[in-house]
């Protein structure tokens, strides 16, 4: 396969960890543009990573060199600039939330359709060696039958480390659009889609005061709830929790957490790429109990196996999805974190914010099957 031409849409702070992890990691994408609104801000970026050519966002569309984006740009600015990319004719994959409303995601997957470009979109975690070794142990049955789920990211927010803060409390973000993703596409990727959502939202401040630099000291208001929590139920009979929020200084729950007939997994943070699960089967604590112990189940790998078949990387990765999306277009196969997925996601984010307002049940309309999980054994670059 001859390398992806691949440019980059918005050259701010995670521009740097997907430039640096696909010229590392992921060899057959080629980034050979760059571009920003702050063509300042692109040219510095290309100069960092030896990128040939940067400019403004209607250079990048009309390069002919380029067939794939990646949309890096802020939140707000993704649905009119993912339909532009598509109508210049670009496979596209963006960063997470693709639009603010499933129905947005769904008009977008029709127009890529009409103009014969394959789209994609983050989060992409779900590929990463932590989430991977979890589904295998899952499916080796290491707890049984899964009956229930924890998810909690519980964060002091992000003008704690971003430059740029505010823009993640304005309407239309907050922490169910920012984090949300993660936890939510965890859940499907692992047991399937969503039925059913209840929940509760809050804001627990009005105004924030902003940590991080160039900015600390200025205060911020806050236009949207930073407090959600909901139950989810599954198409399959699972139900979770799930909390997300930016109101919480320290938290000790866990991130994410499975409950099955015969045991507990404890999962890496969807957040992050790497990490190995940890299963607790039933049989240890009747041990621990003083009870009759039964012979540890030893029929799922254990760490040094799961390493060699899902081999470690760094723990904060991205580009793998993107990468995966230009595998698929290559080999003719749906893209991993395709747009049934996208757009089920944003759907079930949709749901969350509906049932918080309404106070009654939101009935999911979008269902997607599982993305295939990765092949065994394969190199911590690759994807098929
Ligand atoms: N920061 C993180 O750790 C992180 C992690 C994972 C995903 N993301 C996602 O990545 C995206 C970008 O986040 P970020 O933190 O890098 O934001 P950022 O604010 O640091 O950078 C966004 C960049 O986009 C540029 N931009 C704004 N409007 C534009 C336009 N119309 N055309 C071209 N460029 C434009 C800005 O000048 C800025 O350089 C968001 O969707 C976010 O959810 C961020």
């Amino acid at each position: 396969m001859d390398r992806v031409k691949t440019g980059i849409l918005g050259c701010g702070v995670i521009s740097s960890t997907y430039i640096k992890n696909i010229q590392e990691l992921y060899r057959p994408l080629e980034i050979v543009a760059c571009a920003d609104v702050d063509t300042g801000k692109a040219e510095a970026r290309a100069r960092e990573f030896g990128i040939e050519t940067w400019s403004g966002p209607d250079h990048l569309l009309e390069n002919k060199d380029v067939s794939m984006i990646i949309n890096l740009t802020p939140p707000k600015f993704h649905y009119e600039l993912n339909r532009r990319i598509l109508m210049a004719g670009k496979n596209l994959f963006c960063e997470k939330p693709f639009a603010f409303t499933w129905e947005q995601a769904r008009e977008l997957t029709e127009l890529a359709e009409k103009r014969g470009v394959r789209i994609g979109g983050a989060p992409d975690t779900f590929l990463g060696p932590g989430l991977q070794r979890t589904r295998l142990l899952l499916e080796r049955g290491a707890i049984g039958q899964p009956l229930y789920l924890n998810a909690a990211m519980m964060s002091c927010g992000v003008e704690t480390w971003h430059p740029a803060p505010a823009q993640f409390y304005q309407e239309g973000a907050g922490p169910l659009y920012d984090m949300g993703p993660y936890y939510l596409t965890a859940v499907v990727a692992l047991f399937g889609p969503i039925a059913e959502i209840r929940a509760m939202a809050a804001t627990g401040f009005e105004r924030r005061k902003i940590y991080s630099q160039p900015l600390a000291g200025v205060e911020l208001t806050v236009e949207t709830p930073t407090y959600y929590t909901a139950l989810l139920k599954l198409s399959g009979g699972l139900i979770a929790n799930l909390t997300i929020s930016f109101d919480i200084w320290k938290s000790n729950l866990p991130m994410f957490e499975i409950y099955g007939t015969e045991g507990t997994l404890s999962a890496p943070d969807p957040n992050m790429t790497s990490g190995m699960p940890e299963v607790i089967r039933k049989e240890a604590v009747l041990a621990d109990r003083k009870a009759a112990a039964e012979p540890l189940n030893r029929s799922f790998p254990d760490e040094e196996e799961l390493r060699r078949l899902y081999p470690e990387t760094a723990e904060y990765i991205r580009g793998a999805g993107a990468l995966d999306l230009a595998m698929a277009i290559n080999e003719n196969r749906p893209a991993r974190a395709g747009m049934d997925l996208v757009c089920h996601v944003l759907e079930a984010i949709n749901g969350i914010m509906e049932a918080a307002k309404s106070g009654g049940c939101y009935y999911m309309k979008t269902t997607c099957g599982r993305p295939e999980p990765l092949r065994e054994g394969l190199s911590a670059g690759e994807v098929r």
